[in-house]
């Protein structure tokens, strides 16, 4: 058994999909679990998320790629088009997705059943999320920050620094105006 993304064969490697806009500590708690019970996890990064990202795809993988990088056969790439081609082009046979609230089955359950349907031979393997990430989304994650909140329990120390980073514009927020003097 080869032990490289691509070499090993298709059942031996698994997808991880999302738009990790940005990625928090929930993603990265599966991204550990999966690849410490799976020979090969290829984190893939949707380029084209069905809204508008706050981040650029390069944003999201580079940062992907700078918490993973302690991770052992985990490897961050990305991918436009339909998930179950994509997973069939890196010869993997296997879709992980997390789950953290009851109301995330319904969605994730038809999603598995159509990718199915689309490509036979792919699967979906579901991991439910550790308890003390069952609440953090990213898009809880956006909100919280852009009205001022605390996110540094929610995300790694590299995805709190870049979103510090961002111009307040990209947030939503306003420029600050100036009071004029009487
Ligand atoms: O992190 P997200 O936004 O929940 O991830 C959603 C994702 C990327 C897994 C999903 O949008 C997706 O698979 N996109 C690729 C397009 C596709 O295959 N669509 C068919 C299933 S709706």
């Amino acid at each position: 058994m080869a032990n490289k993304a691509g070499t090993l064969p298709p059942k031996f490697v698994a997808v991880y999909p999302g738009s990790f806009d940005p990625v928090t500590n929930g993603h990265l708690d599966i991204i550990r679990r999966a690849a410490a019970n799976y020979p090969s996890l290829i984190v893939a990064v949707v380029a084209n998320p069905s809204k508008k990202p706050l981040l650029s795809l390069q944003e999201r993988v580079d940062l992907l790629r700078q918490v993973c990088a302690g991770i052992a056969h985990v490897e961050v790439d990305s991918f436009e088009g339909l998930l179950v081609d994509y997973v069939r082009r890196r010869k993997a046979s296997l879709i992980i997705k997390g789950l953290r609230i009851v109301s995330d089955f319904e969605y994730e359950f038809s999603m598995a059943l159509l990718n199915r349907r689309l490509r036979g031979g792919v699967d979906t393997m579901f991991l439910p999320a550790s308890l003390e990430y069952a609440f953090i989304s990213s898009s809880s994650v956006r909100e919280v920050f852009s009205l001022g909140g605390d996110i540094s329990e929610f995300v790694p120390p590299a995805v709190l620094r870049a979103m510090k980073r961002l111009d307040g514009s990209r947030l939503g927020l306003k420029k600050r105006t100036r009071r004029r003097g009487h």
